[in-house]
């Protein structure tokens, strides 16, 4: 088996940001309830801009740190729940975009814990042999499936994308991927949904109301679910890896409540400033939260040579998953 590596990574958020006091002008809540029940300060929201066109703002700035052309791309994975279309695949539209003419593109489901995976499939085929370098990019417009009027659930979510470049090493700034998990409890499905087009055809009439296209979830079981897992896979990374949890210098996780990763740190005995937390600026934004607080901790500089990082990733499904890279 040969090696995979991080090449590259690069993020995206739209232009306009609502902030914690624009949203209690439309739903009965406020700054305090938001911020201390959450972290969440503001999210940034499309005004129109599509998940691809996202997914492409943020592909290219991956394809731009890793040094790698579209050209000698061979597969783009896109990771979203929130397609423009149910066909083509997000990674289709991404692909004809850049012009990487070389490459495979699909879309996978696997909610917050989407790039986490994707990254897991990207890496076994570099293992193999059969790929050289991989686009893997979450992209995710949550505010079209969120129920404005709800205020349990509209103050969590914004929209942006984030992607990184796996493939063989290239240079000393190659991160290689040292062991992967994932992990998905369909029993548990039905805490977080988010409804498709209902059932209908020549033998079975539609219902004559459509669902309403909005995330649905019992927060608290989501909660629960949430620490357990990521405690459990970053213990499972470390122990693949055969490291214990100290020798980890960073870790990534889906940035959805402040309070989830500080509860998590807790039961892992770390401290809080392991967790590298950005979801004060951007809410939770699903397949791309990882990606994007990624992109902003290379960017940071505050990794160094032999550093090892966790990313990790938790959702719908409910899934859940963790990779542990060295730096
Ligand atoms: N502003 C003000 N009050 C709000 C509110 C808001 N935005 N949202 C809910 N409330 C109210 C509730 O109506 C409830 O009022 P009541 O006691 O009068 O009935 C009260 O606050 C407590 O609600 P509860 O749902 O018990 O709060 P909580 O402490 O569990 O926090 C979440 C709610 C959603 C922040 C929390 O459960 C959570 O973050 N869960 C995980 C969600 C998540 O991450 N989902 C995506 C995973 S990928």
């Amino acid at each position: 088996m040969n090696s995979s590596y991080i090449l590259g990574a690069g993020c995206y958020v739209p232009e306009s940001v609502v902030t914690n006091d624009d949203l209690s002008r439309i739903v009965d809540t406020s700054d305090e309830w938001i911020t201390t029940r959450t972290g969440i300060k503001e999210r940034h929201l499309s005004q129109g801009e599509k998940t691809y066109e996202m997914g492409v703002k943020a592909v290219k700035r991956a394809l731009e740190n890793a040094k790698i052309n579209p050209e000698d791309l061979d597969m783009i994975i896109c990771a979203t729940i929130t397609p423009d279309e149910f066909m083509p695949a997000t990674a289709c539209r991404i692909q004809s975009d850049i012009g990487a003419k070389n490459a495979a593109a699909f879309d996978i489901s696997a909610a917050c814990s989407g790039l986490v995976f994707g990254i897991t499939i990207a890496s076994q085929f570099v293992k193999t042999g059969m790929y050289k370098n991989i686009c893997v990019v979450g992209a995710e417009t949550l505010s079209k499936v969120t129920n404005w009027e709800d205020r349990g659930t509209c103050v969590l979510f914004g929209d942006g994308a984030g992607a990184v470049i796996v493939g063989e090493k290239r240079d000393e700034n190659s991160m290689e991927i040292i062991a992967e998990s994932m992990i998905s409890n369909g029993d548990k499905a039905d805490i977080l949904t988010l409804e498709a087009v209902p059932f209908g055809n020549m033998l079975k009439k539609r219902p004559d109301k459509m669902p309403d296209f909005y995330m649905a979830m019992d927060g608290q079981e989501v909660f629960k679910f949430a620490v357990k897992v990521i405690t459990d896979q970053i213990k499972k990374v470390t122990e693949k890896a055969n490291l214990k949890v100290e020798d980890i210098s960073f870790i990534v996780p889906h940035q959805a409540n402040v309070r989830i990763i500080e509860t998590a740190a807790k039961m892992l005995s770390l401290p809080n400033e392991k967790f590298f937390v950005n979801l004060h600026k951007y809410g939770n934004t699903s397949s791309a939260s990882v990606g994007i607080a990624f992109s902003e901790l290379l960017e940071s500089g505050k990794i160094k040579k032999g550093d090892n990082l966790v990313m990790t990733g938790f959702g719908g499904g409910m899934s859940a998953g963790a990779i542990l890279l060295k730096a």
